[in-house]
């Protein structure tokens, strides 16, 4: 069946639109389960093994074992972030991983990291069934990744990346607007997602913003396949951030986010606190790059690990002001796939209505 839905996806990327792509997955959408479908399944899902098309996004510091392991053992793609972490210590989380759940997971793979040579290694040798990768391109890793059968899935803000590495044999792309928690491009995801559709033919997954059911039908209608969440998830209550952290999400209103780092080209967004301003400050009388460096160094430790709100950098998207609780893993993908599922079908009966 997997292999059905592959063929008919490709030949509607033949015409060129990726609007074939949405189709397909809100066909997928209204087949119930006595019909021969599931309940929000589509092509990502196959690609990766899952049954909700719902990706937990790689977080430096933030998504460990327990959270990885939770969102797969609830039908999503749990993944650990490999941040700057050395390979032997990447190798223990994922055995972790791996004692916590019997589903697919996967590791992001930060390409500015200095460790990022053994991290490759420890990814292949511990196949790993799936890699997102961000901070450079994976092109040279390709051959290696692919002889062990490991879905390479890039993380990009630009239509014209996406298009590189599809070429380099991206399994997937992530489009990732500048809402998103943590490092950002100057895109929104509501322009990202369907031009990167349009340009590449290999499945899209929408990141950035998205919290909620109403989200993930609106990346399916601009044409993504799935739907990659962060901040949602460092509100859970796998999530082995300290509980401030979390909090601080719970707190936060529309645009209590900022970003820092633009003046250097690294720009992250932020919860706006007394380190964000302090840093926010120094921009702008002019620091330099290496002096803002120091400054940040240590603060997503600190914020993560010692539960430091004020002067920690607590990595959040602007769509935290979504988030009212902390929840199970579990029940937050159940509840977006239920709300979603019932977004989509009183739209498809609107849309019927409107035409009669
Ligand atoms: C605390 C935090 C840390 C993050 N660290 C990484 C990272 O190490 N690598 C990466 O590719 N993306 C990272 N991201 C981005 C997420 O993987 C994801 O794409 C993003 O959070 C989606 O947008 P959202 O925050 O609006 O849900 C981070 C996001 C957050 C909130």
């Amino acid at each position: 069946m997997g292999g059905e839905k592959k063929e008919v996806v490709h030949e509607h990327n033949c015409i060129g639109s990726g609007i074939g792509v949405s189709i397909i997955s809100i066909i997928s959408l209204y087949l119930t389960p006595e019909e021969g479908g599931d309940v929000m399944r589509t092509v990502i899902c196959d690609l990766l093994g899952i049954k909700y098309p719902i990706i937990q996004g790689g977080m430096a510091w933030v998504a460990t074992a327990p959270l990885a392991a939770a969102v797969s053992n609830a039908g999503g793609l749990g993944i650990i972030g490999a941040g700057n972490m050395p390979g032997e210590l990447l190798r223990q989380e994922i055995k972790k991983c791996r004692n916590l759940t019997s589903k697919p997971f996967g590791v992001n793979i930060y390409y500015l990291s200095p460790c990022v040579k053994e991290v490759v290694d420890v990814v292949i040798e511990e196949r790993v069934p799936v890699v997102t990768t961000g901070g450079g391109n994976p092109g040279k890793d390709m051959p290696r990744f692919k002889a062990q059968g490991i879905k390479v899935i890039p993380v990009v803000s630009a239509v014209a990346l996406a298009k590189r590495l599809e070429r380099t044999g991206a399994d997937a792309i992530i489009a990732e607007g500048m809402e998103c928690g943590g490092h950002i491009g100057d895109t929104t995801t509501m322009t990202l997602v369907p031009q990167v559709v349009s340009a590449v033919s290999v499945p899209v997954i929408a990141a950035g913003g998205i919290a909620d059911g109403r989200g993930l039908a609106a990346a399916l209608a601009l044409g993504a396949q799935g739907v990659q969440m962060g901040t949602r998830f460092v509100a859970s209550t796998e999530c082995t951030v300290h509980e401030k952290y979390k909090e601080a999400i719970i707190k936060a209103k529309d645009r209590s986010t900022v970003v820092t780092g633009a003046s250097f080209g690294h720009p992250v967004r932020v919860l706006n606190n007394k380190f964000a301003r302090e840093f926010l400050h120094r921009e702008q009388q002019g620091a330099s790059q290496q002096e803002l460096e120091q400054l940040g160094t240590g603060r997503l430790r600190a914020a993560v690990q010692d539960g430091d709100v004020e002067y920690g950098s607590l990595m959040c998207g602007q769509v935290a002001g979504l988030i009212k609780e902390v929840l199970p893993v579990e029940k937050i993908i159940s509840q977006i796939v239920a709300e979603a599922d019932e977004i989509l079908q009183i739209l498809g009966h609107q849309i019927t209505a409107g035409k009669r």
